[in-house]
């Protein structure tokens, strides 16, 4: 009790100096000048607002309705700068289009801002600066209150982006919406919208009703489909929303590649002509439009005459990323395009579809946006922006030609389809590491550019979420939050101003009870074991598990098989254990939110004795087991249609010659391999493999049944066994899930002495 006690009172104190620390202000991103005074305004229930003209009244409405409806006050209209009251004025002496000051004393507010945006930015953050309780749904009875202050503030990028993909998985207008509503909360600009791609079409086009019959809907192998597109009154109803947020929505058409969705409307598109259906697997897909052909550029020139009214934005995305040039190096039609315009490379062909379309879109006030492949093959018009994704490079070279440049290098976090911390523990991403801190230290104007005065080509900083792995809006949540809130703080605070600690304070701390109550459903991190989580710890005697979370959180953990909770023992050092024990822990972040609960099973076991067979062959006994199982579990007492062939690697379950698919003619298969397994001495061991299960001596050791897609390993599982033969048993189920053929997982089981290196189970250790 005691010991709890002391735990309590270190915590509180712990929480008390972030508190002074604060100085009560946790606005996200972090404001470009901050002057803290002494006390508060109060808002109560004689509070009035002023808020004068048309535009300060559209760039305010959402707070005041924001206000009235958390504290229930009338916020009746007042005289500006006067006494109780919170006044909005457009002011011209306030130099930029987004900039503002706020100043707050005892008795009033006054936000002034030259143009409506900056006025819509400072009433965020008064937003940010009152009780969490103004995002909920009810009225509260909180002390609504918001520190002296004197703020000023304007962003340190013009383009401030987010980009959303619905073709992978459809996330309906209404979700959009929210989360337009929420990035711009954070001073976030820009929506980057990718509406068309090989595995979907999802913008509605008069002249071309199949794209949205055909090319919206993608049958998978299952026997279930995806779909989904926006009309054209849902994209012009999700433009306005967008515009009163003071979010320009930039549409993405791609092409030349990534159009299978559109191809498989419009077959004739293509070189080939043959008819294919959407894009049933991730990836890139080969077949693209065929620059050979008039009638494609007749298609794109429809198409853009149909979004370009759409979207008032300036800036329109043609895509140009990952377009294989097979099928162009084969078609009679590209080569005698090739032929005629002298090109030696089919590179020249994709920037001659660039460079047809970039004209095509001028005529219309567009200035074009593509991913850095645009630069390939030369030509480019200086007006193109350049959106640098494939690491910095792109941008580099772009902004030396003097091209403008987004930076979104997914080689520094800004890909948000990446993993958030621990991949064995979080939802399934694509891979890659984004991790918070990763995100916030990536500053998007590369050394080599600030020697060479060229940072001015960088107009900003955009975020990527790819939706393989985010199914549905509340995944794309979880995903979005809190790392969105980084990459509003490097897009909008002076580089001079960031700081990581003060970030993790304020978006772990009040930044992460706003979310809270706006019902975001944000990701917390687990406890993860560093090197890599296991979730079945073995020991023979004693052992130390020792746990981590990221920079600016703490752990709560039990060991008496009770959930733990904010009084829970706070982890300090490794936990020791001597017997069987359940550890149960959860995040912390200061805010008081936690994570979900985690089980860690420590298991004191003696080593399992090695098994002592007549004889043994190297490899492993094969069964194959045709048909479309989904579940180790299905497979059952299924019968095998070809058994006993030996493999010398565990692999071979999934790359098996005449199994195999091309995408037409998939079939499905299961295959266990089983035999021995020679452990060289005496220990612990641990397992981590993608496969459907792993038996060690009979007993099943990993069993990731109950995942979907497996796409790292979450199951790890530690055992202690002695030097010699181990029987073992591994299980593939083959097939795609959810555009993820399991048959393109590492195939191989990995081992490590527990503490020591991860290794592949090789040939010399298989046994039957
Ligand atoms: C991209 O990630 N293919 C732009
Ligand atoms: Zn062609």
């Amino acid at each position: 009790m005691l010991r709890k006690l002391f735990i309590l009172v270190l915590s509180l104190f712990v929480l008390t100096t972030y508190a002074a620390e604060a100085n009560g202000i946790e606005i996200i991103p972090r404001p470009a000048k901050v002057e803290r005074g002494e006390g508060y305004f109060r808002l109560t229930p004689r509070t009035r607002l002023a808020v004068k003209g048309d535009d300060a009244e559209r760039a305010v409405g959402a707070f005041a309705a924001k206000v009235r409806h958390a504290t229930g006050y009338a916020l009746s209209a007042g005289k500006a700068g006067s006494a109780n009251v919170v006044s909005f004025v457009l002011d011209k002496s306030v130099n930029g289009d987004e900039a503002y000051t706020i100043d707050i004393s005892h008795d009033r507010v006054v936000c002034r801002a030259s143009r409506p945006a900056g006025l819509f930015y400072a009433a965020q953050s008064l937003l940010q600066l009152l009780p969490a309780e103004v995002e909920g749904s009810k009225t509260a009875a909180a002390d609504w209150k918001m520190p002296v202050c004197r703020i000023e503030d304007a962003p340190r990028f013009a383009y401030r982006g987010m980009m959303l993909d619905p073709c992978r998985h459809f996330l309906p207008a209404e979700d959009v919406k929210r989360q337009i509503d929420l990035l711009s909360s954070y001073k976030i600009n820009r929506l980057h919208w990718h509406l068309t791609d090989d595995q979907g079409w999802r913008i509605e086009i008069k002249k071309y009703p199949e794209l949205t019959k055909v090319g919206a809907r993608r049958n998978m192998f299952d026997g279930t489909f995806h779909t989904g597109f926006y009309t054209q009154d849902e994209i012009r109803d999700v433009v306005a929303y967008a515009a009163e947020r003071f979010v320009e929505v930039v549409p993405e058409l791609e092409l030349p590649g990534h159009g299978m969705a559109a191809i498989a409307a419009y077959p004739h598109l293509s070189c080939r002509g043959e008819q294919l259906t959407p894009r049933v697997l991730w990836g890139v897909e080969e077949v693209v439009m065929c620059p050979g052909k008039e009638d494609m550029f007749d298609f794109l020139r429809d198409v853009i005459d149909e979004m370009t009214p759409l979207f008032p934005s300036g800036l329109f995305h043609i895509g140009g990323d990952e377009s294989p040039r097979y099928e162009w190096k084969k078609c009679p039609k590209c080569q005698a395009r090739m032929h005629e315009l002298g090109y030696t490379k089919e590179a020249q062909l994709q920037s001659y579809v660039i460079g047809r379309v970039e004209k095509y879109l001028r005529t219309k006030g567009k200035t074009i946006v593509g991913w850095d492949e645009i630069l390939e093959g030369g030509d480019l018009d200086t007006t193109a922006v350049v959106m640098s994704w494939r690491g910095e490079k792109g941008g580099i070279e772009a902004a030396r030609q003097h091209h403008h440049v987004l930076m979104t290098p997914s080689s520094h976090g800004l890909y948000l389809d990446h993993n958030q911390y621990d991949p064995a523990l979080e939802q399934i991403s694509i891979g890659g590491n984004a991790t918070i801190d990763r995100i916030y230290a990536y500053d998007p104007v590369p050394e080599q550019l600030r020697e060479a005065g060229l940072g001015h080509y960088v107009l900003g900083v955009q975020g990527n979420n790819w939706s393989e792995y985010t199914p549905t809006a509340a995944a794309l949540e979880a995903r979005l939050y809190p790392r969105a809130l980084a990459v509003a703080e490097i897009a909008w605070t002076p580089l001079e101003r960031k700081d990581f600690k003060d970030f993790v304070r304020r978006a772990y701390g009040e930044g992460a009870r706003q979310l809270d109550s706006r019902g975001v459903r944000q990701f917390i991190a687990q406890p993860a074991q560093p090197g890599g989580s296991t979730e079945r710890v073995a020991f023979t005697d004693e052992v130390e598990i020792a746990l981590e979370v990221p920079e600016g959180m703490q752990i709560v953990y039990t060991v008496d098989g009770s959930r733990p909770d904010a009084a829970s023992p706070r982890y300090e050092s490794p936990i020791r254990l001597s017997s069987t024990t359940v550890v149960r822990c959860r995040g912390v972040l200061p805010s008081g939110l936690m994570s979900p609960m985690r089980e860690i099973w420590a298991e004191r076991q003696a080593l399992a004795p090695a098994c002592r067979p007549d004889t043994v062959s190297p490899g492993l006994l094969m069964n194959v087991y045709p048909g479309n199982f989904r579940t180790a579990a299905a497979l059952g007492s299924a019968q095998a249609a070809k058994t006993d062939s030996v493999i010398k690697k565990i692999e071979t379950l999934r790359s098996m010659a005449g199994w195999l698919p091309a995408v037409d003619g998939y079939k499905d298969y299961a295959a266990t391999a089983e035999g021995y397994i020679s452990i060289p001495e005496d220990g612990v061991y641990e397992f981590r493999t993608l496969h459907a299960q792993l038996f060690i001596d009979d007993r099943r050791l990993i069993d990731n049944g109950d995942i979907f897609v497996l796409r790292s390993s979450p199951h790890n599982a530690q055992c202690a066994l002695r030097a010699g033969l181990h029987k073992i048993r591994a299980v593939f189920v083959g097939g795609i899930f959810d555009g993820w053929p399991t048959y393109w997982n590492e195939g191989n089981v990995d081992f490590r002495p527990s503490g020591g290196k991860w290794q592949k189970i090789g040939a010399d250790m298989l046994f039957h």
